[in-house]
């Protein structure tokens, strides 16, 4: 479906014109809460299906109306999608629509105001992680400190792959997430310009989570 460039090894960009039409939608500052969650979610179950192209794949013997054959099935349970509270749940309902059998963990981080540093307040994740390849969610890859302290600590139980899934990011969150896990691959729908000084991306969409639950 979407074609995918890669404008670096490990970025790729979801440039499908249903993407980009509905992000541009969504950067519009009148786009209402509801429009812009819905259209979040539109966006989530497309890119859900560029971030697990290369899912392994099993040979599973099934019989069709007329007779038995060979057939591939993905594992679904394999899969973990990893909310970074709180903006990442608005991803969570469109990639559980196109993999309805995926787990789910959930990783709170706070910015410690006199360090400037992620402090972590909220971890839950399915068992046996070792066995799993995860999806890390996020609709900004902004300056990138949360996601590489929830990559960081996501290693620490050595799962079989990390991925990042965004819907925006610009170049110094990838530089930062490059420069820590050069191995997570950032799948995205844009590249911004930059940050600004609050660590907002611009032009952008401005403040993902305040947008999708309402709260600005
Ligand atoms: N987080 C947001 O919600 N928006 C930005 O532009 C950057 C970080």
């Amino acid at each position: 479906m979407t074609t995918l460039t890669q404008p670096t090894p490990q970025v790729h960009l979801v440039n499908h014109p249903l993407v980009q039409h509905k992000l541009s939608l969504m950067r519009r500052k009148d786009a209402s809460t509801n429009s812009f969650r819905t259209l979040l979610n539109e966006i989530s179950m497309l890119m859900a299906y560029e971030v697990t192209r290369d899912m392994p794949m099993q040979d599973v013997e099934i019989e069709t109306p007329l007779e038995t054959m060979t057939a591939k099935m993905i594992d679904g349970k394999k899969l973990v999608f990893v909310s970074i509270l709180r903006a990442g749940n608005g991803i969570l309902d469109g990639v559980l629509t196109v993999v309805p059998g995926a787990r789910v963990g959930h990783i709170g981080l706070y910015r410690d105001p006199n360090t400037l540093q992620p402090v972590e307040y909220y971890f839950k994740m399915p068992k046996d992680m070792e066995e799993r390849d995860i999806v890390v969610v996020d609709p900004m890859l902004a300056t990138g400190n949360s996601a590489v302290a929830a990559v960081s600590r996501l290693k620490q139980l050595k799962p079989k792959s990390i991925k990042f899934l965004c819907l925006l990011t610009c170049p110094e969150g990838i530089a930062t997430m490059h420069k820590t896990h050069p191995d997570v691959e950032i799948f995205t729908a844009a590249i911004d310009r930059q940050l600004n000084e609050h660590g907002y991306i611009l032009p952008g969409l401005g403040d993902a989570g305040d947008r999708i639950f309402g709260t600005q």
